[in-house]
């Protein structure tokens, strides 16, 4: 694994710029060049409009604005014939083509108010959908930090991206770490939901990992479980009392993020099994999920 700070050449591209040659690709560079302009179009929209979106939560301008930008990029790749967003009820018929893509442009845009982290999750299906994740083919996720990073696991191999625009003209995508690995000794947990609200199993599991590890909670998944992926340990947006199913999409969120982290040698659960190998039932469907170092999902699934 190379060290997060320097850059290697080895994958540098221009992101989107048509060289790719498969949908898959070329999904993934879609993202890539759109995230600098996503970026460049947070400021001016976070206010919050009067709609709300599939799973019932009042959108940003910014969320619509990204998924009508993600949308007309991604329905027009060959080879992509589903498109669907968590912004968005229906799924949108892209013409013949074997992928079906899967989008939150914005995972945590609640946190553009208080300006903190968040970011665009990708998920390419090699399945109509609502489909398992098992059949992803790739995953990736760009973060907005303070600097903008993406990360893409295909080929069961996880790179670390960072993604800079050139005179604003195109977007480069320079690898920083290849082969990306969860560290072996876990550092850190990001727990989401009230904890009022925590099952009683869940909790009492959560006072162990409290007593073991260190607390890194942003509020948007895409940050929390790149503080995971960077320095082991593990991410829940667990089940709740008042909401046993929990809060996060299983085909939007959860299934892409498993995939990326399983890549990374890491585990994912819904509590009972892997989140790859959960059968879906609708496209808005919501999990809990917990990720990160294998030896605490088995304690996770033991302990439930
Ligand atoms: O997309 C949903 C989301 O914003 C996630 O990014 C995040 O993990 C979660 O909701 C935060 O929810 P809460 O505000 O309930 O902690
Ligand atoms: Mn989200």
């Amino acid at each position: 694994m190379g060290d997060a700070d320097s850059s290697t050449d080895a994958e540098s591209s221009r992101a989107g710029s048509g060289e790719s040659s498969d949908p898959v690709s070329e999904a993934i560079a879609v993202v890539a060049r759109s995230a600098p302009e996503i970026r460049g179009g947070l400021a001016g929209r976070r206010r919050k409009t009067d709609a709300e979106n599939a799973s019932g939560e009042v959108q940003m301008a910014a969320d619509v604005w990204a998924d009508e930008l993600l949308e007309s990029r991604l329905t027009a790749i060959d080879g992509v014939g589903q498109f669907a967003s968590e912004e968005r009820e229906d799924v949108v018929d892209a013409g013949e083509g074997e992928y079906a893509v899967t989008v939150d442009p914005l995972d945590g845009s609640s946190n553009l108010k208080s300006n903190n982290s968040m970011g665009t999750v990708l998920g390419v299906y090699d399945a109509d959908l609502p489909a398992r994740g098992r059949d992803l083919v790739a995953a990736a996720y760009v973060l907005f930090g303070p600097i903008t990073t993406m990360v893409v696991a295909r080929d069961g191999e996880v790179t670390e991206y960072v993604v800079e625009s050139k005179n604003g003209e195109f977007a480069e995508r320079r690898a920083v770490r290849e082969d990306v690995t969860l560290p072996d000794d876990p550092v850190v947990y990001g727990f989401g939901g009230r904890v009022p609200d925590w099952t009683d199993r869940f909790a009492d599991y959560a006072r162990e990992i409290e007593d073991e590890l260190k607390l890194r909670y942003g509020g948007a998944m895409i940050g929390d479980v790149n503080q995971v992926l960077t320095y082991g340990g593990v991410f829940a947006y667990p089940e709740l009392d008042s909401r046993p199913e929990g809060k996060l999409r299983l085909q939007f969120e959860a299934n892409p993020i498993a995939f990326v982290v399983e890549a990374a040698g890491g585990a994912s659960s819904n509590g009972t099994e892997s989140l790859l190998a959960a059968e879906p039932e609708g496209v808005h469907q919501r999990t809990p999920m917990y990720v990160g170092n294998e030896e605490l999902i088995e304690r996770l699934e033991a302990q439930f």
